[in-house]
């Protein structure tokens, strides 16, 4: 498929996240302009490119909203501000489907007043639940197990109403684990729950250990296993599907690498390429984890023209464990 690509005002919403911060600074080095929205609450300012416009927003406020529509100019919308733990979601469901589907609607709301017509949305392999299949594709049933994955699903489908009565049209990315690091932008969550970070803090001395949350899974080893795919490489993804968006024969691509790694094996990987210990030990499972989550991602492959350049996990990790090095402390912000 030939395509000629012109140079967009794109908004991006949780732009100071550790996916939308990157995908911020690939928009900016594509000579796209990037209004970047955040309320900062989970996000890092330092972390947004200098050359986007930042406006601190607050989704849940829709006059908020509706005045950056209207004083700036906007030619597609990549939504990828809203509440991802899954743990947490297991405690608190209300504040994921306030996040992730009111708020959700406040900018689809916005977009329509102010007929902006393309909408990338940031969903997530929680969608699928306990897989029925193994690797999952995006026809592969879904039934999410915990209220992130519900939260996600139910905004998906809202997205064929607005295309039906607005004409806005979508492409739906289902992420899998996101990892790694650029040069300069990487993974710093206010309060870590994540696997690589949570390892590199222990590799740093940060932590004192790793907790291996379940290891009596009916995989290879016993731990849950997940399709980690670089932050760059999904990052590269948005901009095939913005630039494709109006010509895409589907709606839903799945993103990953294709093959998943437990996390004993990520618990490896990491001690070859940091070369320390890294005390880990061995917990009960946590709440709403699928045993395996991995990616069939042909679909991308072949319509977004789209390859990841990390397949496969020493590269991935080693890419956080340099970053990490060169920013112990994260963000300063
Ligand atoms: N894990 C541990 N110990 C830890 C942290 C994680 O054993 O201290 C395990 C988890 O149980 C899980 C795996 O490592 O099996 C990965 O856990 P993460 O918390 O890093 O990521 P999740 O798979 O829970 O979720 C991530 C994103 C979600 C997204 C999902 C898609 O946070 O937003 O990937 O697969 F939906």
């Amino acid at each position: 498929m030939l395509y000629k690509r012109a140079a967009m005002h794109i908004l991006v919403t949780g732009a100071a996240g550790y996916i939308g911060s990157v995908i911020v600074a690939e928009l900016i080095n594509a000579n796209h302009t990037v209004i970047a929205l955040d309320n900062l609450s989970l996000g890092h300012r330092n972390a947004v490119h200098p050359d986007a416009t930042f406006v601190a927003t607050d989704l849940s406020d829709f006059n908020q909203v509706a005045a950056v529509f209207s004083e700036q100019k906007i030619d597609a919308v990549i939504h990828m501000a809203g509440q991802s733990l899954v743990g947490e979601s297991m405690q608190d469901p209300g504040k994921f489907f306030r996040a992730n589907i009111l708020n959700g609607l406040n900018v689809l709301e916005a977009m329509r007043h102010n007929k902006v017509k393309k909408f990338v949305f940031s969903s997530t392999a929680a969608v699928y639940g306990v897989p029925t299949e193994v690797p999952l594709s995006e026809n592969s049933q879904c039934a999410p197990i915990n209220p992130y994955g519900a939260s996600k699903l139910q905004f998906e489908k809202i997205l064929p109403w607005y295309l039906h009565t607005y004409g806005i049209d979508y492409t739906i990315l289902r992420y899998f684990n996101a990892a790694g690091a650029t040069d300069t932008l990487g993974e710093a969550h206010l309060t870590e729950s994540h696997l690589i970070p949570i390892i590199l803090d222990t590799a740093l001395g940060s932590r004192s250990e790793l907790e291996i949350f379940g290891t009596d899974y009916d995989t290879r080893d016993g731990s849950c296993i997940r399709d980690y795919i670089h932050v760059s490489d999904l990052a590269s993804a948005h901009l095939k599907a913005l630039e494709l968006i109006q010509q895409l024969e589907n709606r839903v691509y799945n993103l990953g690498i294709g093959h998943g790694y437990s996390t004993l094996e990520v618990l490896d990987a990491a001690r070859k390429v940091t070369g320390m210990t890294i005390t880990a030990t061995h917990s009960a499972r946590r709440p709403g984890d699928p045993p395996v989550l991995v990616a069939k991602a042909d679909r991308a492959h072949i319509d977004l023209q789209w390859t990841p350049r990390f397949t496969e996990i020493e590269s991935i990790v080693l890419s956080a464990w340099r970053w990490k090095l060169k920013y112990p402390n994260g963000y300063v912000d």
